[in-house]
């Protein structure tokens, strides 16, 4: 495995390659999520890139980025272990430029839920994404459902700016508790690992109601109200169809529901596709 931590370097590593490129971005202290990105991508192309960047621009003022995990050690383990060919690792001037223009999400679907609450986040998630999916050349690029509404957006960019490359979802992960993998459990204490768990109970609680007949989105969002009694603030509950509309009634196989809470300090997202 080799360890790109410039453009240069990377450019150099993938020079000889012939076939298919599968590309998995992530912001590292990698996971069992991100694991299954890697090994779905590595079954799936010849070459497989993984690259771990704290993307400064999609964190907002007084956000986590100064303490977001970062475990570069163990996530080159984690990567050379699953077969990864390039681990790149850029330092943010090899990234940025100064006042360089920049690409901003769509007015509706960047500015709702998650992008309601961190204004601007996206711009910077696509921004970053946009960058590594040029520069890696990838002809598939992976991405959890667990962060639905980035996933939604990824998707738009590429068709819009007709972008070479494929965009997969995949599964949530989760631990054998319900939680859904992620890099900022970290920061959880014991009680609120507890707590964090109502996330998940709540969306198993949905899922029973539709399950059971009732599609009504306001009394399913009451339901999951209640379940999310254990965390400290609920951010939002949604219902939407897969274009991040919302529905007043669940649509089988045309509906996310998504929750945002804090426990503790820590905000956690999650959500379950009916
Ligand atoms: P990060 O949070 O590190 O996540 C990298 C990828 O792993 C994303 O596609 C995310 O959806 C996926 N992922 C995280 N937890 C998962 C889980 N439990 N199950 C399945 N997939 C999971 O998302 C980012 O980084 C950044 O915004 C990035 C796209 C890298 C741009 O900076």
């Amino acid at each position: 495995m080799v360890i790109a931590r410039s453009i240069e370097a990377l450019l150099e590593a993938k020079k000889g390659y012939g076939g298919e490129i599968g590309f998995v971005p992530t912001m590292g202290a990698l996971h069992g999520g991100h694991l299954a990105l890697i090994q779905t991508a590595r079954s799936q192309n010849d070459h497989l890139v993984v690259s771990v960047f704290v993307n400064p621009t999609q964190f907002l003022e007084g956000e986590d980025l100064d303490c977001y995990p970062r475990r570069e050690e163990a996530d080159s383990k984690i990567c050379e272990l699953a077969g990864v060919d390039i681990l790149f690792m850029p330092t943010t001037d090899q990234m940025y430029e100064k006042d360089e223009l920049t690409i901003g999400a769509p007015l509706r679907g960047g500015y709702i839920l998650d992008g309601a609450k961190r204004p601007g986040h996206f711009d910077g998630m696509l921004q970053i994404v946009m960058k590594l999916l040029n520069v890696t050349t990838a002809s598939r690029a992976y991405f959890g459902k667990k962060d639905a509404q980035q996933l939604f957006l990824i998707s738009q960019m590429a068709r819009t700016y007709f972008l070479p490359c494929q965009i997969i979802p995949c599964e949530i992960v989760r631990d054998n508790l319900g939680l859904a993998l992620s890099s900022r459990n970290a920061y959880l204490s014991v009680d609120e690992k507890r707590r964090a768990l109502s996330l998940s109970r709540s969306l198993k609680r949905a899922t029973r109601m539709v399950m059971s007949g009732n599609l009504n989105a306001k009394e399913i969002t009451e339901e999951m109200r209640d379940v999310l009694a254990d965390t400290d603030k609920i951010e939002y509950i949604a219902i939407v169809d897969r274009n991040f509309k919302s529905i007043g009634e669940v649509k089988i196989a045309d509906t996310i529901i998504l929750v945002a809470a804090w426990v503790g300090q820590t905000r956690l997202i999650d959500n379950i596709w009916i």
